[in-house]
């Protein structure tokens, strides 16, 4: 953390992505409010999670972060909330049980609400309006009233990240989460191969805790099996909401962004003098940097310096997405300047914004294959480079929607517009969720027996 930084310095920056409200006193107001709320999470929980991302960095605990590419008002409501917990707690069995090591759950919710856009305007028959922005800036519809930037959106958002996170921390703690229940979360979604794989392995970890039980082992550990740990987090790009939710540690003294437990800088919004590092680098949140293929060497190793001067296990997860085929020729560029730094570091892999493209029917989407592309050459880089794989970053969802091609149970081009809801980018849907947990799970697995084979 910069000393004498303070949470308004990011306005005397450049700043890119973030709207320009046409009535400055309502925002005004809106930021005064906000600042008055509680947080929306507390200082503690974030140094906690920091602590639990150390455990990644050093091999010890895998990252599984993920969730919608864009909360949206509409869709908002407790059986969204629900699916989406359920799907990550069935993901994380599943890598657990591969890694054989806990697996740190991080939602992209309770705050993923603004987006950047590659456009700033959009065209529909000849009609040119600016960009929607996300939920928290500006409307979806298509009108030129609706794309007004209004600042009492993010009172909305506020209050949606509230009550979204008030159902997690129940689910959390509240039984729903008890891992004796893992049967109960497999979704209606299910005849195909993967559910059978899932159901199995659900058998094995029953077994498991039966034998416990009967054995009398379990006393002392019971609340760490009924219980986890889930974290949200958010890209910081809509800076006045997280100005305006920044509080004090009452226990460092230290800044603390209190919209959510990890913030990250999105892949265009990363410059290194610009408003948004500024913002991250005064918080002792856990940070998230996402890494394109336009990352340069030079900038990168002033990110790594300006986000992380102290070289604090668990502060800083950089996300790599490159798109598939692309791996090869970005990660070892930047494996290599995080070793010359001695930076310590978790490497996380985002397969899903570098494989964007337009399907015959015309959607925006994802296929299947590109994405596990993508996850598996990550893996193999690290492998040949001696470093660690320490996480993944999707875009999913617990909704059997229809928006990434491929997969098991192969969504086609044309089953796109069935069930199509994204506010943003396509997402994955249950089962292709759990699949792309399976395959994940392998590559950790076979890590592992390598690493035993060469302890032997
Ligand atoms: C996102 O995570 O939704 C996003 C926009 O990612 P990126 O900044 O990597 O493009
Ligand atoms: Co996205």
């Amino acid at each position: 953390m910069t000393k004498g930084w303070t949470k308004s310095d990011w306005r005397a920056k450049p700043r890119v992505q973030m709207p320009d409200y046409p009535d400055q006193t309502a925002l005004n107001a809106v930021e005064k409010q906000l600042a008055k709320y509680p947080p929306l999470v507390f200082a503690g929980e974030a140094r906690k999670l920091k602590a639990q991302l150390a455990e990644v960095a050093a091999g010890r605990a895998f990252l599984l972060q993920g969730g919608d590419c864009a909360e949206s008002f509409a869709e908002f409501g407790a059986d969204n909330i629900r699916d989406t917990f359920r799907v990550m707690l069935q993901m994380a069995v599943v890598l657990t049980y591969g890694a054989k090591v806990p697996v740190v759950k991080v939602g992209r919710m309770a705050g993923q609400f603004a987006k950047p856009r590659s456009a700033a305007m959009e065209t529909v028959g000849g009609v040119e309006l600016p960009s929607y922005r996300g939920d928290i800036i500006n409307g979806f519809d298509f009108t030129p009233e609706a794309r007004i930037p209004d600042p009492s959106r993010m009172l909305q958002a506020y209050t949606q990240a509230a009550a979204s996170l008030n159902l997690l921390r129940a689910f959390s703690t509240g039984g729903f989460a008890d891992i004796h229940r893992v049967h109960a979360w497999t979704l209606g979604f299910a005849e195909h191969d993967k559910a059978e794989r899932y159901r199995e392995l659900s058998n094995r970890i029953s077994d498991a805790l039966d034998f416990m039980t009967a054995a009398g082992i379990n006393p002392d550990t019971a609340h760490t099996l009924q219980t986890v740990d889930f974290w949200t987090s958010h890209e910081a790009l809509l800076l006045e909401y997280e100005e305006a939710l920044c509080r004090i540690d009452s226990i460092t003294g230290k800044p603390v962004a209190g919209s959510g437990h990890m913030i990250w800088i999105g892949d265009r919004t990363r410059q290194p003098d610009g408003a948004h590092v500024e913002f991250c680098q005064g918080v002792l949140n856990p940070i998230g940097l996402k890494c394109g293929p336009s990352t340069t060497v030079d900038e990168f190793k002033v990110l790594l310096e300006k986000l992380n001067p102290e070289n604090e296990a668990g502060r800083l997860t950089l996300i790599a997405r490159f798109g598939a085929g692309k791996v090869g020729d970005h990660l070892p560029r930047l494996v290599k300047a995080v070793q010359e730094e001695g930076a310590n570091v978790v490497w996380s892999c985002d397969p899903m914004h570098g494989n964007i493209m337009k399907s015959s029917t015309g959607y925006k989407t994802r296929q299947f294959d590109a994405i596990l592309s993508e996850v598996r050459d990550f893996f193999a880089i690290h492998k040949a480079e001696g470093t660690i794989p320490g996480g993944v970053h999707f875009e999913m969802t617990g909704k059997d929607v229809t928006e990434c091609t491929g997969g098991l149970r192969a969504v086609t081009d044309e089953d796109l517009s069935d069930r199509y809801h994204t506010a943003c980018d396509p997402r994955l849907n249950a089962s292709q969720s759990l699949e792309l947990a399976f395959l994940v799970a392998e590559e950790l697995s076979s890590r592992r027996d390598e690493g035993r084979r060469i302890a032997l």
